[in-house]
């Protein structure tokens, strides 16, 4: 635990001067922090993860709690993160402040600090959520060809992508699909994890 509080007082001092002025609210990872089964990754902190200061909480959390369901875990089992540890906003035309996508640019910056991240969590597998955490740990890889399977990360470990819960809002044909993963995922957990 005290890695990882060093951890995150190292990343503070890295992003909070990148936006002077600005009291940036960074949101780290939570759960089991030592050698979890698995390790699960977002896209990035929304409204309430930042008011909370934690990942997936609010409508997200909702998705975590139907997932954890699915997999019979608690989610204090395992370990929960995001790529980018910062709430990445536009404003809207009304003029309130809303959540965007990642850009390419955070996407790079925060990358190494989460494979440090991972480094000191020492997760026994990787579970991706949608196409940013796959891309920061696989290279160019596309979430509609590489979901529902396991596959190598750049650093060794086991990686299983799904689709990121949000897409499966937006697109309900998806559901199923989430749903018959993350079962594909509880069914050979075992068998990875035992590598
Ligand atoms: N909340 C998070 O913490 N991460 C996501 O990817 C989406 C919502």
């Amino acid at each position: 635990m005290a890695d990882l509080k060093a951890f995150e007082r190292e990343v503070e001092a890295f992003f909070k001067p990148l936006f002077p002025g600005e009291d940036k609210i960074l949101v780290f990872g939570d759960g089991q922090h030592d050698a979890p089964p698995l390790m699960l990754i977002g896209e990035a902190p929304g409204e309430q993860e930042t008011i909370k200061r934690r990942p997936f909480v609010g409508k997200a959390g909702k998705n975590l709690d139907e997932f954890l369901e699915l997999m019979q875990m608690k989610r204090e089992d395992i370990f929960v993160s995001n790529v980018v540890k910062i709430r990445p906003t536009a404003v809207g035309s009304t003029g309130r402040i809303k959540n965007r996508a990642p850009s390419r640019e955070e996407i790079e910056l925060f990358t190494p600090y989460l494979m440090k991240e991972i480094e000191l969590v020492k997760p026994r597998a990787l579970v991706t959520l949608g196409n940013v955490p796959l891309r920061a740990l696989m290279g160019k890889s596309t979430i509609g060809d590489m979901h529902g399977k396991w596959h190598t990360a750049c650093n060794g470990l086991p990686l299983f992508a799904l689709y990121h819960p949000a897409a499966v809002i937006y697109r309900r044909e998806l559901k199923q699909v989430y749903e018959q993963d993350v079962c594909i995922l509880r069914d050979s957990l075992t068998i990875q994890t035992r590598k």
